[in-house]
């Protein structure tokens, strides 16, 4: 039985996120998207909310499950008894982070490896930061995340602006 991760802030997730974790869970027995508790990027959704979004939009894929992790990804992927981390190559420019962290982790956790899936091009530009700054200016977001996710953005900064009235 293979296991995977695959990690992230998913603040929120995306229509690119979406398409590694399908095409993932395809070859993968059993998939964990593991959602960083990480403050330092001041996300908009707590770790809850991101995880509960992203069950939401997986619930269609019975072998994926989502958890929240903090501290070193290597840790959580010891202790979820995973195989490999799986990661998304969008463009070059990702390449070499990606190929840093990969070789990290290796380097302090032997047994788990990296497997890196090519983003759709469709999704090749897209960032989550992207998707929140479209929608902070009130743009339309429905290309990036799916309709449910959409709904919660458009929600978080209306909360926001109530806020600041
Ligand atoms: N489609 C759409 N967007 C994508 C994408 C895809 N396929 N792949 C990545 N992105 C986006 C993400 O949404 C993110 O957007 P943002 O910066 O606007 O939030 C951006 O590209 C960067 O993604 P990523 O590199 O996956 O960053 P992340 O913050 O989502 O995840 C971790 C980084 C969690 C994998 C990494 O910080 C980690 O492992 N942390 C744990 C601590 C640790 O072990 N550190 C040592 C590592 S050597």
């Amino acid at each position: 039985m293979k296991t995977a991760i695959y990690p992230g802030s998913f603040d929120p997730v995306t229509f690119g996120h979406l398409d590694i974790i399908e095409r993932a869970s395809q070859v993968m027995d059993h998939l964990i998207v593991g959602v960083l508790n990480n403050n330092a990027k001041s996300p908009l959704f707590s770790v809850e909310e991101r995880v509960k979004m992203l069950r939401e939009v997986t619930a269609h894929l019975p072998n994926v499950e989502v958890q929240s992790f903090g501290g070193l990804l290597v840790d959580f992927a010891v202790q979820s008894n995973a195989d490999v981390i799986v990661r998304g190559l969008r463009a070059i420019t990702d390449f070499e982070y990606e190929l840093q962290m990969s070789q990290t982790n290796r380097k302090i956790a032997p047994d788990v490896d990296t497997i890196f899936f090519t983003t759709n091009l469709k999704y090749a530009y897209l960032s989550s930061s992207i998707v929140k700054e479209v929608a902070m200016y009130g743009g339309s977001i429905d290309e990036f995340v799916p309709p449910v996710i959409a709904g919660y953005v458009r929600q978080k900064f209306e909360q926001k602006r109530e806020l600041i009235k």
